[in-house]
């Protein structure tokens, strides 16, 4: 290993708000406070390249960053956004920073960074076989790693659960939405991963999302999974952390 590893830089967009810092890739945590500014509404293409751009311009403008989106990215390209601004679908988002920053540039989906991150750094780090990572915010992300490696844009929290769209009844924002206890939450949660359970017999499944924080008071609820559950340990940290990891992953021009 050299001693001195080229900086590397990771920027999180969520619906709510950007996040961008320096990550150490070795120790795998940041190395300064991150920064968040509010996510532009309506959150366009446009507006949001903006953001990303302030949060970039406050750390030195980095020549190599890593971005995650909240929906499926093939190629640098969104192909959905179900949370977002609809105007990113088939927005080719490598090219359009890598025009506006002249840095090298690659871009992942949100939870498959968080994955990615957790399986290096965090709950999986060792864990063989396939891990599953669920990301419990306004949607239901999901990363799936066999041996450390990641199967991209998996989208299972688009699974039909009775009759529904899983994360309209088992997200974060839909426990807030229909204003449900722990306990309640849990229930649909439960159901939803014995479903996830069933297809892909996982070795652990890992929860994270700002919800994962107080996981003593939900995942004790989660019942008749025979998989380990266990939550997230890079919190808030993972999406920037992984961003960064596959920009180093990515870097010279493979998208
Ligand atoms: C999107 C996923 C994303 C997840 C979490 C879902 O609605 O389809 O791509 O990972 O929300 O942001």
């Amino acid at each position: 290993m050299s001693p001195n590893p080229p900086a590397a830089f990771g920027v999180d967009i969520g619906g709510s708000g950007i996040k961008g810092a320096p990550v150490d890739l070795r120790a795998g945590r940041l190395r300064t406070e991150r920064l968040r500014i509010p996510t532009p509404r309506p959150s366009t293409p446009e507006a949001v390249l903006a953001a990303v751009g302030e949060v970039l311009a406050q750390f030195g403008n980095p020549k190599r960053f890593g971005v995650t989106f909240p929906g499926v990215v093939k190629n640098g390209t969104v192909r959905t956004a179900a949370n977002v601004d609809a105007g990113w679908v088939d927005f080719d988002a490598v090219l359009a920073l890598r025009e506006s920053t002249g840095a090298d540039v690659a871009v992942l989906n949100d939870a498959d960074a968080a994955g990615l991150a957790e399986a290096r750094f965090g709950a999986a780090k060792g864990q063989g076989g396939v891990v599953i990572m669920l990301t419990l915010g306004t949607g239901i992300g999901t990363a799936v790693l066999i041996d450390g490696k990641l199967v991209p844009n998996t989208e299972l929290g688009h699974l039909e659960i009775d009759g529904r769209d899983a994360e309209t009844r088992a997200s974060d924002s839909a426990r807030g939405r229909d204003d449900l206890d722990w306990q309640h939450w849990a229930k649909r949660l439960s159901k939803y991963v014995r479903h996830l359970e069933a297809l892909l017999w996982p070795d652990m499944i890992i929860f994270g999302g700002g919800v994962s924080k107080k996981s003593e008071k939900w995942l004790p609820l989660v019942r008749h999974v025979r998989t380990p559950m266990v939550p997230a340990t890079l919190a808030n940290d993972a999406g920037i952390i992984g961003a960064a990891l596959w920009a180093r992953e990515r870097a010279g021009g493979v998208r």
